[in-house]
């Protein structure tokens, strides 16, 4: 039986690595066989292509390559990765997917949704994933949370207007969504484990 797919989403300062830590030291505990990767990223191309995205130095990278970057480490961490894990009956754990793409750069960078929406659909041709848990605390918490910005990485960089309009583009998307999820993160670490491991039982996952 084909494994299950389950994306992870949040604001800078979420605490989506942590509750990625936790929930795979849990499935780990209850034997789940399972695959945890990440966007952008997973595979090496898709690494490498991380590299050239993130990079603080690459200041004239217009709005459209970014896009297109995105999804070209996507699509490759999808057919090397993801599919074949699926097929295996694995369930597939990413931290970060398509949603990323609408809300940072469909909504923050305001190249709109749908432009968006078309080069992933051109290049993903669809794979859609079971669930998507949205770790939801607005950015002006989590950066006070999280004690400021990373400096040598690009996308932190923006300043909050921009991780703003990126928690709205998350808030928008889960209005129509039925498989975005949010969960409220705004307690302790150990409290928005719980919830996330009540989540995904409710939703079969596990
Ligand atoms: P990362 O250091 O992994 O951030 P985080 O720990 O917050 O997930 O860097 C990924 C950055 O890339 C993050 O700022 C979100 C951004 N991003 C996009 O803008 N679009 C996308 O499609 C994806 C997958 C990530």
């Amino acid at each position: 039986m084909r494994g299950k797919f389950v994306t992870f989403e949040g604001c800078e300062g979420s605490g989506k690595s942590t509750q990625l830590k936790l929930l795979a030291e849990r499935l780990n505990g209850e034997g789940v066989d399972f695959v945890m990767t990440r966007e952008p990223g997973g595979s090496d191309i898709a690494e490498r292509i991380r590299e050239i995205i993130l990079d603080g130095g690459n200041t004239a990278m217009c709005d459209e390559c970014e896009a297109l970057l995105y999804a070209a480490a996507r699509v490759q961490h999808i057919k090397e990765r993801i599919i074949p894990a699926l097929e295996a009956g694995k369930l597939v754990i990413c931290d970060r997917y398509v949603h990323s793409s609408l809300a940072y750069q469909g909504f923050a960078r305001g190249l709109g949704e749908q432009y968006v929406a078309d080069i992933n659909a051109f290049a993903l041709k669809n794979c859609p994933p079971d669930l998507t848990v949205f770790l939801d605390i607005p950015p002006e918490r989590a950066f006070a949370r999280k004690h400021g910005a990373d400096e040598d990485d690009r996308m932190e960089q923006l300043g909050l207007a921009f991780h703003r309009r990126v928690y709205e583009g998350y808030l928008a998307i889960a209005e129509r969504d039925g498989a975005f999820c949010r969960v409220d993160c705004s307690g302790t670490k150990f409290e928005t484990s719980r919830k996330i491991w009540q989540l995904l039982k409710q939703k079969g996952i596990v």
